[in-house]
């Protein structure tokens, strides 16, 4: 399958947002990555409802929400209705609910790809029961919470773990990389087996997005 690259809107100039996400699409971005945080779950507040129907208003990629927030199976169906036609997926953290097949079927339920994310410290045992059931699984490259952090580097080896696990099973979903992914690092983590890479800072804070996204697919093989 061709890798896709989805630029975290976390990252964007929020006075100009549709300016934002024009320009992201013009550049040729797969999907725009959403980062709802709750202020609990992760030491961070950062998106809510009224800017995902924003976005939803705007000419944008398909919305690629990664819920970092406490009870996610409490809140997919708000951020699905806020996002409408928008919305291609929701991503919940593994290491917030007690309920995880309810918060995955509660998606998909409403025709909404499901996805799971792992923090780096959570194992990718944790995803063996869950892996059936989802169109994909995130591995977390930082601690979720803030953009801009470093990516830790023995998390190569686990996108390689995880692409050998997948290409076993029948059920194959996508895997999504997420954290400190720039210029410098996009093809050993895509060479690793990722096939969705999340770019914030790395794309945002370039001065010509196109050229950058060009550059990251060149290096991924998709240019
Ligand atoms: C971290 C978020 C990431 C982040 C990516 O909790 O899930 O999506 O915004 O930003 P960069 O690419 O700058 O690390
Ligand atoms: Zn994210």
């Amino acid at each position: 399958m061709k890798k896709l690259i989805a630029p975290s809107v976390l990252s964007a100039d929020f006075t100009i947002l549709g300016e934002e996400i024009r320009a992201i699409k013009n550049a040729g971005g797969d999907w725009i990555h959403v980062d709802i945080m709750d202020g609990h779950y992760v030491p961070n507040l950062t998106l809510g409802l009224p800017i995902v129907e924003a976005l939803s208003r705007t000419d944008t990629p398909p919305l690629d929400i990664h819920l970092q927030i406490e009870k996610p199976e409490e809140f997919s169906e708000k951020f699905i209705a806020a996002g409408g036609d928008s919305v291609l997926g929701i991503t919940v953290q593994y290491e917030t609910t007690r309920l995880l097949l309810n918060a995955v079927s509660r998606i998909k339920a409403k025709g909404v790809a499901a996805g799971v994310a792992i923090c780096p410290m959570t194992p990718l045992s944790a995803l063996e029961e869950i892996m059936d059931y989802v169109d994909m699984v995130l591995v977390m490259t930082v601690e979720p919470g803030f953009p801009g952090q470093k990516f830790i580097p023995s998390m190569t080896d686990k996108v390689k773990r995880l692409r050998e696990i997948i290409d076993g099973r029948e059920h194959k979903p996508l895997i999504q990389v997420d954290g400190g992914i720039k210029l410098d690092n996009i093809k050993l983590i895509a060479d690793a087996g990722a096939d969705v890479i999340v770019s914030g800072s790395g794309i945002f804070g370039s001065s010509d997005y196109a050229a950058t996204i060009g550059e990251m697919r060149g290096l991924i093989g998709e240019g």
